[in-house]
C-alpha cells in the first residue's frame, strides 16, 4: 500500500452541505463503504482515502465544485472508469474524489464524422455508437468496458491501433474543461482548420487533469475497417518479432495491430482463461498481428506474413470468434498478471533500434535488485512500448521500478509510453525531461489551477 506523506487537512462541513446544493444530495457520497470503492486503483497497488465521493452531471456543476473547492481549500482526485494504470486517480492525499461517471452524452455529427462526447462516455459504447453510425473510433484497448473518455483524453491513451490512428491527442479536435482557476474553456466546433491561437486541447490533454477537469471532448472518427484477419505468428527471437513487425508497417497498408508477447505470458494466460496452446511447443517470442480493410485483407496479409524472415510458427484467423481467440492471448495479460499477483506496471517506450535488446536485458537488471521477482513482458511492438510487468515484490518496494526506468533512460526511451506520470512514476519524471521543463510544468500548474485543487497528487511534486 502506498501513501503520500503530506498532511490531510479537515475539511469544514459547510464545505459538504454546499456540495449538495451544487449537485444534489444522492451525488455526494459519503457512506465509508460506498467510498471506499473509489479510493484504490484497479490493480489494488495504490490505496488512498477520502471523505467523500462528488458526482457533477453538467461541466456548469463541475465548475460551481471547482469554485467551492477553491473556497474552502479542498483538493479533488478527478475520476472516470478507475482504469489508470499509473495511480493517477487514487486519492493519496486524502483528496475528495470527484467522478464524471454522470456526464454521458453523446452527439455524433456524421456528415463531419465527429463526436462529441461527455467525460464519462465509456470507450465501447463510443465504438459502438460510431460503428452504428457507419464509421469508428481510432483508440481501442482491452479495458474498453470501463474506460471513460474523460480518463482517455487526459492521459492521451494510446492502445492497440496507435500504429493506424494515433493515440488519443491525433483524434482530438476540441475540448470542454473547467480549469483550477474556475473559468471554462469550450472548444467543441470540430473545425478542421482553425488556426486561432493555443491549442488548449493539446495541453489539457495528457495532462493528467492537473490543469483542468475535462467535461467533454470532440473527437474525430475513421473510415471503418470491417473486414479483419487476425495472425498469431511465433518466433525464436524477441529480435525477430520486433523486425516483422517494423517489415509489416511498411509493407502492409491494412496493417491494424502489431502486439508483442512472450512465453512465460503466454503460459500464464492460458493457465488464467483454459485456452488451448496455439501450436505444438514453446517459442521465444510471439507477434499478434491485425489487418483490417473495407475488402477482406486474408491475402495481402498471408503474402506479407510470407516473405517475413524467422517465422517458426503462424495461426491465422479470418473466423470473428477465432481471432477474438487469438487477441485473448494478448489482451489476457492485464488481467491474468493481476490475478497472479499485484503488478508493478512500468510502461515504457524505447527506440525501436534498442527495443530487443532491453527486453532481453530487463529480466537480468530485475533479477540483480529484486531476486525471485517475476516479469511479464509484452507491448505494442511497432510504437517501441513495452509493458515491464513485475509480481512478487512488496506494493511500495520500488527499487525495481528504479532500475527498470533508469534502464529504458539511459537506452533513450521514455518512462512512460501511454499510462501517464500519475502518482506512481512522479520520481522519475526528471529522467525524461529537464529541469527547465519540469519549470515550464510548474509555471502552467500555477497559471491554471493556482489553488493546487486539481490532482494535486499526480503528476508533479515528486
Ligand atoms: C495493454 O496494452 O494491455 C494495456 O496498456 C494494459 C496493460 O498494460 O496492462
Ligand atoms: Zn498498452
Amino acid at each position: 500500500m502506498t501513501r503520500d506523506h503530506r498532511e490531510v487537512t479537515t475539511i469544514d462541513p459547510t464545505f459538504f452541505a454546499e456540495a449538495v446544493d451544487v449537485v444534489g444530495a444522492n451525488h455526494v457520497l459519503r457512506d465509508a463503504d460506498v467510498v471506499a470503492g473509489y479510493t484504490a486503483d484497479w490493480t489494488g497497488r495504490f490505496t488512498g482515502t477520502s471523505p467523500a465521493v462528488i458526482r457533477p452531471g453538467s461541466t456548469e456543476e463541475a465548475q460551481a465544485l471547482v469554485g467551492l473547492c477553491r473556497r474552502h481549500g479542498v483538493a479533488l482526485a478527478l475520476q472516470g472508469g478507475n482504469t489508470g494504470l499509473s495511480g493517477g486517480t487514487v486519492p493519496l492525499a486524502g483528496e475528495v474524489v470527484c467522478s464524471l461517471r454522470r456526464l454521458t452524452s453523446l452527439e455524433l455529427d456524421t456528415v463531419s464524422g465527429q463526436v462529441s462526447v461527455g467525460a464519462g462516455v465509456v470507450l465501447s459504447d463510443l465504438q459502438a455508437a460510431a460503428e452504428a453510425a457507419g464509421w469508428a473510433y481510432g483508440v481501442d484497448f482491452a479495458s474498453r468496458g470501463s474506460a471513460t473518455l474523460g480518463g482517455s483524453v487526459a492521459t492521451n491513451a494510446g492502445g492497440m491501433r496507435v500504429l493506424r490512428y494515433g493515440d488519443t491527442r491525433a483524434q482530438l479536435l476540441g475540448l470542454t474543461a473547467v480549469l483550477g482557476t474556475g473559468h471554462v474553456v469550450s472548444h467543441m466546433g470540430g473545425l478542421i482548420k482553425d488556426n486561432t491561437g493555443y491549442f488548449l486541447p493539446g495541453i489539457l490533454c495528457g495532462s493528467e487533469g492537473t490543469l483542468g477537469l475535462v467535461t467533454a471532448a470532440r473527437l474525430r472518427l475513421v473510415p471503418r475497417a470491417p473486414e479483419r484477419v487476425v495472425a498469431l505468428l511465433a518466433f525464436g527471437e524477441v529480435a525477430g518479432a520486433i523486425e516483422a513487425a517494423s517489415t509489416l508497417r511498411r509493407q502492409l497498408r491494412t496493417l491494424s495491430a502489431a502486439e508483442l508477447f512472450l512465453q512465460p505470458g503466454m503460459d500464464l494466460v492460458r493457465a488464467h482463461t483454459g485456452q488451448a496452446a496455439p501450436f505444438g511447443g514453446p517459442h521465444g517470442a510471439y507477434l499478434l498481428v491485425e489487418a483490417s480493410d473495407d475488402r477482406d485483407p486474408t491475402a495481402d496479409l498471408s503474402l506479407a506474413v510470407d516473405s517475413l524472415p524467422g517465422v517458426a510458427a503462424v495461426a491465422v484467423a479470418a473466423d470473428p470468434l477465432r481471432a477474438a481467440e487469438l487477441w485473448r492471448y494478448r489482451e489476457g495479460h492485464t488481467d491474468a498478471i493481476n490475478h497472479h499477483g499485484t503488478p508493478h506496471k512500468l510502461d515504457v517506450s524505447l527506440p525501436p533500434a534498442v527495443l530487443a535488446d532491453f527486453v532481453g536485458r530487463v529480466p537480468g537488471v530485475v533479477e540483480s535488485v529484486s531476486s525471485g521477482a517475476e516479469v511479464w513482458l509484452f507491448g505494442h511492438a511497432a510504437d517501441g512500448n513495452v509493458h515491464v510487468n513485475v509480481t512478487g515484490i512488496a506494493p511500495d518496494d520500488d527499487a525495481v521500478d528504479d532500475a527498470v526506468f533508469k534502464l529504458a533512460a539511459a537506452m533513450g526511451g521514455s518512462v512512460s509510453a501511454e499510462h501517464g506520470i500519475g502518482t506512481a512514476k512522479r520520481r522519475w519524471l526528471h529522467l525524461n525531461r529537464t529541469e527547465d521543463e519540469v519549470a515550464a510544468f510548474g509555471v502552467l500548474k500555477a497559471a491554471l489551477d493556482p489553488d493546487g485543487v486539481l490532482n494535486p497528487s499526480v503528476l508533479l511534486g515528486g
